[in-house]
């Protein structure tokens, strides 16, 4: 399996405190089937900066480390870049660092909302040709109320990623029912452990991945798992448009 959302590199943010539990978060994915992990270090959240150069040499010392420890696990460049001003203007000068250095971008939103300026801000960065991937929309207090500018912007051609604690309930029973509508509405694209540390937020996707194959069927658990492929590939991905439900339609009349 394939991680796209992790944060396994040691000291860069609030993922891994030290070599040793990297190591430690490392042996934990590959027992659970992951040998592909895109690291994802945040970007302009809270304190946390972590430029493209400081990541690639991040991502290096850790491959270095697997390999003395013959732990069999891939370690790709990426990151969690939350929405800022000059983001596309860092963009445009080598700062940020999309996903395997493929045209996708992991943006964050602030948690309690989405900023006035996303629309504008994804649409200018698929002029660039990038296409932006929104981290855990479930968890975004705006958007798990009400889905509408989740729709649109999917319609606009971003992507989501749904985080493994939330469809499997351990954030509470509200945010997975949140969950498994967004997934089957197809505003979701990605499943991703966001692993933190090996006890609370660890790198495992196979839980996940069972409640989506009971809930939604094995058909959804293929189109999730193909797209992490297709993304550390650079391919094009297909997205599922968001299907009007039942109860929009009421809603409307
Ligand atoms: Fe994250």
């Amino acid at each position: 399996m394939i991680d796209i959302h992790c944060h396994i590199l040691p000291k860069v943010d609030d993922g891994t405190s030290d070599m040793e539990e990297a190591i430690m978060m490392a042996r934990q994915a590959v027992k659970d089937g992951i040998h592909h992990i895109v690291a994802t270090p945040h970007h302009r959240a809270h304190h946390f900066y972590n430029e493209r150069d400081t990541i690639q040499e991040a991502v290096n010392q850790l491959s270095q480390q697997l390999e003395i420890y013959n732990i069999p696990l891939h370690i790709y460049p990426g990151q969690e870049v939350r929405t800022y001003s000059d983001l596309l203007l860092d963009y445009e000068n080598g700062l940020l660092q999309s996903l395997n250095n493929s045209r996708y971008l992991l943006v964050e939103f602030p948690s309690s909302h989405v900023p006035d300026l996303a629309e504008e801000l994804l649409y200018e960065l698929s002029l660039l040709g990038v296409v932006p991937i929104i981290a855990h929309p479930e968890r975004n207090k705006e958007l798990a109320n009400d889905s509408t500018r989740l729709k649109d912007l999917v319609r606009e051609g971003a992507l989501a990623q749904m985080t493994t604690n939330s469809i499997t309930g351990q954030l509470g029973k509200n945010i997975q029912k949140i969950s498994t509508t967004m997934c089957r509405e197809g505003l979701v694209h990605f499943i991703a452990t966001d692993a933190h540390n090996v006890q609370t937020r660890p790198c495992i996707l196979s839980d996940a991945y069972e409640v989506i194959q009971e809930q939604l069927g094995r058909e959804f658990v293929d189109y999730y798992q193909n797209n992490a492929k297709l993304l550390l590939h650079n391919e094009a991905i297909e997205p599922k448009l968001p299907l009007i439900t039942k109860r929009s339609w009421y809603k409307f009349w």
